[in-house]
């Protein structure tokens, strides 16, 4: 078959771990005989260096007419000190609105190999950890109405936090549906005890619940959740939570799987179109220097199979890979622990390609 892949390298180590995953992704079109075409294309801090803007026009066209999207990372100190709107993260955020891709999907999962590296006691952690946190991306706080005006404390600025039912009901259907092909259990995350956003999100959640009587779901306030995701992370399946909060809480559950070297994301449109990335960001300090790991994207790539091209077998090559890898010994800077072998960006992605 053949798949038109959108490639966003970025910024700063974006494009070293794309390559690293095109390496990974042509593996397999060579073993399992697939056709897999790529159009790069700018977004982030190279995009304003080369065309002025974070996002231009010519990128969402191409994306759109793309079958999924492969993205690095955007952003870097030299734009860091550029107004809120021509920041590159605004790439991202234009990128996600565009591409109309409201379900950010965010698993956390510690892998054994890896079970040093998580800072938790091991006897919280013990038997592992496979959390996926659905993060609702097109919507609430970051997108609502914000603006400046004039109050009795003089000069103020805001920003809306508004959520439809039907904002609602589409992301609570996927956390659902996921939960259905995992362990059954949900967690929707808010904060119904002081904001009416989050009373209607609690309200639609548990309408839709209603269709899924085989799926166990539990609320809780975000404070609570955040505490929850250090003491008893084994309680959490699934969490479906608003743009902000899933921000926050996908942040903490990469953590507690030690490096967030490792986590891959999807952002997904109705249908299978979908948006693959890393969840860490462009790490300037180390771009360019075969220091930073490929895994996080190489999985990435894996979740772009599973999900939007339907390509299990080809996903699961790529997991098993980079477990071999693991297995192996072999460990970038950001997991090495003594006693292991050192290897940089170029030999992690060859490694891995080996491997499938
Ligand atoms: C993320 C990032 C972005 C977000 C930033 C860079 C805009 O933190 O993808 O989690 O807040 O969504
Ligand atoms: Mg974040």
């Amino acid at each position: 078959m053949n798949y038109k892949i959108a490639l966003i390298p970025g910024d700063g180590i974006g494009p070293e771990v794309v390559a690293e995953t095109v390496k990974v992704l042509n593996k397999i079109n060579e073993k399992y005989s697939h056709q897999f075409e790529y159009k790069k294309v700018l977004a982030g801090g190279c995009a304003i260096d080369e065309t002025g803007s974070c996002l231009p026009q010519e990128t969402i066209d191409i994306c759109k007419a793309s079958d999924a999207v492969l993205l690095g990372a955007v952003g870097g100190w030299k734009w860091d000190t550029l107004p809120g709107d021509q920041r590159p993260e605004r790439a991202l955020l234009g990128l996600r609105k565009e591409l109309g891709l409201f379900a950010n999907l965010r698993p956390a999962i510690l892998f054994d190999e890896l079970a040093d590296a998580c800072p938790l006691k091991p006897e919280i952690v013990q038997g592992g950890l496979d959390i996926v946190v659905v993060r609702e991306l097109t919507g609430g706080i970051y997108f609502g109405e914000k603006g400046f005006k004039e109050t009795d404390l003089g000069p103020a600025a805001y920003d809306v936090e508004q959520y439809a039912e039907e904002e609602v009901r589409r992301i609570a259907l996927v956390a659902f549906d996921m939960a259905m092909k995992r362990n059954k259990k949900v967690t929707s995350v808010d904060k119904a005890n002081v904001l009416e956003s989050s009373r209607l999100w609690r309200r639609v959640v548990a309408e839709v619940s209603k269709d899924y009587p085989k799926v166990t779901l539990d609320n809780l306030y975000i404070d609570n959740a955040t505490m929850q995701m250090v003491k008893n992370p084994k309680q959490f399946d699934v969490i479906v939570t608003s743009n902000i909060f899933g921000d926050i809480l996908s942040d903490e559950a990469s953590m507690i799987t030690g490096s967030i070297g490792m986590l891959p994301s999807a952002s997904l449109a109705k249908g299978n179109f979908g948006m693959y990335e890393p969840v860490h960001g462009s790490a300037p300090d180390i771009a360019g220097q075969n220091k930073s790991n490929p895994m996080a994207a190489v999985l990435s790539a894996a979740m772009m199979l599973r999900y939007t091209f339907g390509l299990s077998d080809e996903a699961d090559a790529i997991e098993a890979a980079v477990k071999k890898v693991l297995a192996g010994g072999y460990r970038t800077p950001d997991i090495y622990t003594e006693g292991m072998k050192a290897i940089g960006t170029a030999e992690a992605g060859d490694l891995i390609a080996n491997a499938i």
